[in-house]
C-alpha cells in the first residue's frame, strides 16, 4: 500500500523505517523541508493543510497515520482537514489521528491537556463512515529511559519524569502505580502491521510492558545510571493545575506526571 504520514517529525522517522520495512511505499506530509525526510525511498510532500493542497497530496495515497504533535487547538484545525482529505480522495479510506496515549476508551480527558485538541477530531471520526479509523495508543514511549543520542524522540524536560541531564527522576505519587510502556519502533512495527487490515476496532491498544516508576527507577539503577530519585504527591500536582492557566508549562508537565496516578496510563489488555 502506499501509506501517507502527515508530520515529519520524530515519530514519523521510525514510521517511515517501519513501513518500509513492511514493503508499504511512504509519502510524508510536512509544512517545510525537513533533512532527515530527503532521502530516495520515500516522496516527500508539501502542503499548507488547506483541503485542496492535502487531497492532492493523498490522490494516490491508501491510507494516512497522523504524526502531528500541536498542543493548541490547531491540532484540530489540522487533523479536521486531513479527514475531510480522505473524504474527497479517491482511494485514502484509512485514517490514523494523532493520538498515541493511553486508555481513551476509560479515561478520554487524561491527560487533561490532550481533551480539548482531540477530542473535536474523535467527534468527527465517529460522525462519518466513509474513512476507517481508529484511534492508536501505546502509553508512554520506553524512548525516554536511553540516551538522547540513541533516539529519534527528543528529550520533554519537565514533561517526563526521567531527566538525564539533572540525574533525577520525579515520580509522581508512590512510584507503585501501573504504567504502560511501549517502544517507538514497536509502536511504528505495530502500525505498519495494522494498517493494512480491514478489521480496525475504535480504539487500539499495542503494549510493550506495564509496570511502576519505581521499577523503572531500578531498571535505570541496574544500568548504571544512578539518579537521584524525588517523589511528587497527587495534591501537589493538583495544586499546581488548580493555580495555573491550561497550556502553562508547568501546568501541561503536572498533568502530564498526573495520567501516572489516575488509571490513564493503564492500557487495557484482551484475555
Ligand atoms: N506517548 C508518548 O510517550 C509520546 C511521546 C512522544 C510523542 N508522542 C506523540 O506522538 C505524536 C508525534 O509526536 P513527535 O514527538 O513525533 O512530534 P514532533 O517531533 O514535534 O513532530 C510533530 C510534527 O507535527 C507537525 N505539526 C506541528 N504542528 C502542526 C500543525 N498545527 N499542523 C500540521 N502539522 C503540524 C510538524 O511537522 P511539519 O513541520 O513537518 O509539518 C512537526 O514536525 C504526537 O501525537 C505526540 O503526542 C507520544
Amino acid at each position: 500500500m502506499r501509506i501517507a504520514i502527515a508530520g515529519a517529525g520524530d515519530l514519523a522517522k521510525y514510521l517511515v523505517e517501519e513501513l518500509l520495512a513492511a514493503s508499504h511505499e511512504v509519502v510524508v506530509l510536512s509544512r517545510s523541508l525537513k533533512p532527515w525526510f530527503e532521502r530516495p525511498d520515500i516522496s516527500f510532500r508539501p502542503t499548507d493543510y488547506s483541503v485542496p493542497s492535502l487531497a492532492a497530496a493523498l490522490e494516490d495515497c491508501d491510507g494516512l497515520v497522523s504524526a502531528l504533535l500541536d498542543y493548541t487547538l490547531g491540532s484540530v484545525t489540522s487533523h479536521l482537514a486531513l479527514l475531510e482529505a480522505c473524504q474527497k480522495s479517491p482511494k485514502c479510506k484509512r485514517f490514523m489521528p494523532s493520538e498515541y496515549g493511553g486508555n481513551v476508551d476509560l479515561y478520554p480527558e487524561s491527560p487533561e491537556f490532550y481533551y480539548a485538541n482531540h477530542e473535536p477530531v474523535r467527534e468527527a471520526l465517529r460522525a462519518q463512515k466513509d474513512v476507517m479509523w481508529t484511534l492508536f495508543n501505546m502509553g508512554w514511549l520506553a524512548d525516554y529511559f536511553v540516551s538522547p543520542g540513541s533516539r529519534y524522540i527528543k528529550d520533554i524536560g519537565d514533561f517526563h519524569p526521567v531527566d538525564f541531564e539533572a540525574g533525577v527522576i520525579t515520580i509522581p505519587g508512590t512510584g507503585e502505580e501501573l504504567i504502560s510502556f511501549t517502544a517507538a519502533r514497536d509502536t511504528a512495527a505495530a502500525i505498519a502491521r495494522l494498517i493494512d487490515q480491514d478489521d480496525w476496532e475504535a480504539t487500539t491498544f499495542v503494549c510493550g510492558e506495564t509496570t511502576t516508576w519505581n521499577r523503572v527507577a531500578k531498571l535505570l539503577a541496574d544500568h548504571g545510571r544512578d539518579m537521584e530519585v524525588r517523589y511528587v504527591s497527587l495534591e501537589s500536582l493538583r495544586d499546581t493545575i488548580k493555580q495555573g492557566q491550561l497550556g502553562d508549562d508547568d501546568v501541561t508537565a503536572a498533568q502530564y506526571a498526573e495520567f501516572s496516578l489516575t488509571g490513564g496510563a493503564i492500557l487495557p489488555r484482551k484475555n
